[in-house]
């Protein structure tokens, strides 16, 4: 049963969940900065809720939830039961983040037994899929949320530091930026062919694009810099009207979470 892909893939993504949460301190997790965001202890709680409500709530025999009340505390679906009102997650500072570990822990060894039956059960298969990708989603979603958080911070935490000299860092050693030319015309977009989708990437369309180009690689922070310097944010060629409106009346000279100290960003 260990070697199923299945399984691997199981415990791979859940091992890079908890790799991100070991960049944090316990207190980071606890706290929510916005209505919008959730505390990162909330999210892990969701992951572990998510496999045990639409997995192990039908397949585990006998079904036995590791809390009673965590189902509402970690939920947010109403249809799925009762749901606590999302802006007031960060009010949780019980259970604590072990705990919350805890239930991870106990989700995952209930799901082993579960796992063994995937082979055999395709409903299953994809219901253990879709909470694959559904964690996947939630470790995005810690990654913004704690970003939101640490910009809140007068200390201005990092979530990890990277020295601009060393070769991990992001951005070092990237070759040219060029752009490859496309004409557009009537092109098929949405899902097609096998493995998991979400319903929203479906049906698969035609769809008629204008002529576009698309840059080699990603931009960095530094030619942005020249971006914002060439004047970018009050060009109104490089602006939709609604876009422009926005930024001015926002008054957005820059993108969010950059700061200036002194004559340096
Ligand atoms: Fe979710």
């Amino acid at each position: 049963m260990t070697d199923s892909p299945l399984y691997f893939k199981y415990h791979e993504i859940r091992n890079r969940t908890l790799a991100l949460i070991n960049f944090l301190q316990d207190e980071d997790c606890c706290v929510q900065s916005m209505e919008e965001t959730s505390p990162v202890k909330w999210h892990l709680g969701h992951i572990a809720w998510f496999f045990e409500t639409f997995v192990l709530q039908h397949y585990e025999k006998p079904y036995k939830p590791f809390h009673e009340h965590f189902a509402p505390m970690f939920s947010s679906y109403d249809k799925a039961g009762k749901t606590h009102p999302d802006p007031k997650r960060g009010l949780f500072t019980r259970p604590a983040l072990g705990e919350i570990r805890k239930y991870c822990q106990n989700v995952d060894a209930r799901m082993g037994g579960v796992l063994v039956l995937a082979e055999q059960d395709e409903m299953l298969r994809m219901l253990i899929v879709l909470g694959m990708h559904h964690e996947q989603q939630h470790q995005e979603l810690i990654l913004t949320d704690i970003k939101h958080l640490f910009s809140q911070n007068p200390l201005y935490p990092s979530y990890r530091s990277f020295s601009p000299d060393s070769p991990s860092c992001p951005g070092a050693n990237l070759p040219l930026l060029e752009w490859h030319q496309f004409t557009g015309g009537l092109v098929e977009i949405g899902f097609e062919g096998e493995g998991f989708s979400y319903d929203n990437e479906s049906p698969r369309h035609k769809q008629f694009i204008q002529p576009y180009s698309l840059a080699t690689r990603l931009v960095t922070n530094g030619e942005y810099l020249q971006f914002i310097e060439a004047g970018g944010y009050e060009n109104p060629v490089l602006w939709l009207s609604e876009g422009l409106d926005w930024v001015k009346s926002n008054k957005r000279y820059h993108p969010l979470y950059w700061r200036a100290d002194k004559n340096e960003w």
